[in-house]
């Protein structure tokens, strides 16, 4: 099949082609999304085929406003709503009692549906154009980063889906925060933009954190609720660590200017380290650092270049979440063997970025004593 590629003057192509049971990219304020008819079980099973993804792993749903979401869910549990008017359109997943008309296939056979109205004007239109909820999971191969340009898009799926959308690189760069209601307690199964406090801040009550999210890795006896967080995933070619100090783990990332320059200093000298090791062994390095830190980094050693990537600056966290995933596929094509970055700390949007770098290393980290 060949793939299309189009802006938003396709819109009504791509709604055509969801209502005939195709599958089309979208843009979303977070990732690409790659959508088909989410109340169709054969497009849910063309999805999970088109990415290589394990069945079991249930798609997110994407509407257009509210009234989308009456018919997919059995009910609103408590809060629903309201988190839904605070953040609606933008980048939050609500777990809900799933009706009837939502296919097994598109819920991994759960009970329950996931469901999220993006904030991409293109994608609006889409999906009030084919006027059905479109099931859609990041539309990157099953373990690859997720995609943040229409070209990522095409790089992994391009002869497998009928369409892309393209509206130039998302804003966000990791996926949406995603909350469950369907427990006793609120629960957020994935961090994202939108944060913890906000999310209590907006219910006015708790919310737990699935305690998977800060496992390291998939133990015994832990098993995340959201099963998509259970495998391998965002993974680049290379091998990846974190490197952090002891203090700023002690910490928790909040000390002073003055510990924090001489904590830079110490990962810097770290990663410069282990850059000119690896460089000696004939190995390609890349490195990802902050603006802040940028000037602490060996952009070469001896004949070889470092790929020193500025991730953004600590002052704005959503500009690292913008560029992460771009990074790590940046690597992949410069046939990086081995990546070193810096660690952030789990603060505000900061938890949902070191959440993606944690995994992208196989939550790797060394720790400067
Ligand atoms: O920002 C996003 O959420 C992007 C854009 C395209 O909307 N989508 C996305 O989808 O990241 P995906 O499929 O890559 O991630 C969906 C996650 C998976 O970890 C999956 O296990 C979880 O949501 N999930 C979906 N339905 C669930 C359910 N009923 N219960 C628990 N977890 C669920
Ligand atoms: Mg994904």
């Amino acid at each position: 099949m060949e793939t299309i590629v189009k802006g938003i003057e396709g819109v009504k192509q791509a709604a055509e082609i969801i209502r005939r049971g195709g599958l089309v990219a979208f843009p979303t304020e977070t990732v690409y999304g790659l959508g088909g008819n989410a109340l169709d079980p054969e497009a849910s099973k063309k999805i999970y085929a088109a990415k290589g993804r394990p069945s079991d792993n249930p798609l997110i749903v994407h509407v257009a406003d509210i009234e989308q979401v009456k018919p997919l869910v059995k009910e609103f549990p408590e809060g629903a709503l309201k988190l839904m008017q605070t953040f609606w359109p933008g980048p939050l997943t609500i777990i809900m009692p799933k009706s009837d008309i939502v296919p097994r296939e598109t819920t991994g056979g759960l009970d329950t549906v996931a469901i999220r109205c993006p904030r991409n004007q293109c994608t609006l239109t889409f999906i009030r154009e084919a006027a059905l909820p479109i099931a859609g999971p990041s539309a990157n191969t099953s373990g690859k980063p997720s995609p943040t340009e229409a070209s990522h898009v095409l790089n992994d799926l391009n002869g497998r889906i009928d369409m892309i959308l393209d509206d130039g690189p998302v804003g966000i760069g990791v996926e949406s925060t995603i909350i469950d209601l369907t427990g006793e307690v609120p629960t957020l199964l994935r961090p994202g933009a939108i944060t913890i406090e906000e999310l209590e801040t907006a219910l006015g009550t708790h919310v737990e954190i699935d305690p998977a999210i800060i496992a390291r890795g998939v133990k015994e006896g832990v098993h995340p609720k959201a099963p998509g967080m259970k495998y391998r995933h965002y993974a680049p070619n290379a091998r990846m660590s974190l490197v952090t100090t002891k203090l700023l783990k002690e910490k928790d990332y909040q000390v002073s200017p003055e510990e924090r320059k001489a904590a830079d200093r110490q990962i810097a000298d770290c990663i410069n380290q282990k850059t000119m090791r690896a460089a000696a062994e004939g190995k390609r390095v890349g490195v990802i650092c902050c603006e802040e830190t940028k000037a602490l980094y060996h952009t070469s050693c001896g004949d070889k270049s470092v790929d020193l990537k500025v991730i953004g600056s600590r002052q704005e966290p959503l500009s690292m979440t913008h560029n992460l995933f771009r990074i790590l596929r940046e690597f992949d094509q410069d046939a990086v063997d081995e990546i070193y970055s810096e660690s952030y700390g789990d603060q505000g949007v900061d938890f949902a970025l070191m959440n993606r770098m944690r995994k992208a290393a196989g939550m790797s980290e060394i720790v400067i004593e």
